[in-house]
């Protein structure tokens, strides 16, 4: 197979790598949802109409699948793209360790989404375990790992998971980088070559706002 060759620049404020958290706002609202398909996949219970970036929906769909192919069966959406009203009132039921004030969630980018089981509590079962290790291959991330919460400022979320895209994902897998350390990480190196799969990815960071 010829050897693809993908060069892009990439910022923290736009984009697949859009950071945002506690510190960091929302700076635009996502211009390109889709629909998570109600039918994605046989293993997967999608019973609300859910909105995602239209780039994550085919890897959502491969994961699926692909977990489908090692036996895991029980999964279920929660929340995927939130608006600012929707998110102000989970903020003021749940409150500050759980989630993030209307304009800070990651949620509102349209390229996060909890993942849960019905089989159980998600870090109990299967479906979440399958999750750590493999949703990486497929561009997401953990974004809320157990041992990161001092980095992150968030409880462990078994559940939620943020799509950053190849090979991002895998260069956060492969040093248990949380994402503001990957951020940190890019900065501080600029430039960084990887292979994935039959891909060689140019990753360039950029300091660049949009505007
Ligand atoms: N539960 C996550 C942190 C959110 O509200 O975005
Ligand atoms: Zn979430």
């Amino acid at each position: 197979l010829p050897q693809q060759l993908s060069l892009a620049s990439y910022s923290v404020s736009d984009g697949d790598l859009v950071l945002v958290n506690r510190d960091v706002a929302l700076q635009e609202e996502p211009d390109n949802l889709a629909t998570i398909p109600y039918d994605i996949a046989d293993n997967v219970i999608v019973n609300s109409e859910y909105f995602l970036e239209e780039q994550a929906i085919e890897p959502l769909d491969q994961l699926f699948h692909a977990a489908a192919d090692a036996g895991i069966e029980h999964f279920i959406i929660n929340s995927a793209y939130r608006s600012g009203t929707l998110q102000k009132q989970l903020f003021d039921q749940y409150g500050a360790d759980y989630s993030l004030p209307a304009g800070y969630s990651e949620h509102q980018t349209g390229l996060s989404l909890d993942i849960g089981s019905t089989a159980g509590k998600t870090e109990n079962v299967d479906e979440g375990k399958w999750l750590e290790e493999h949703a990486a291959d497929f561009g997401f991330i953990l974004r809320y790992p157990e041992d990161k919460v001092d980095v992150t400022g968030i409880n462990y979320e078994p559940w939620h998971f943020r799509y950053i895209g190849l090979p991002h994902s895998i260069k956060m897998q492969q040093h248990a980088f949380a994402f503001e350390e990957y951020i940190a990480y890019l900065k501080e190196k600029q430039f960084y070559k990887m292979k994935v799969n039959d891909t060689t990815y140019f990753v360039q960071y950029t300091d660049n706002k949009t505007s």
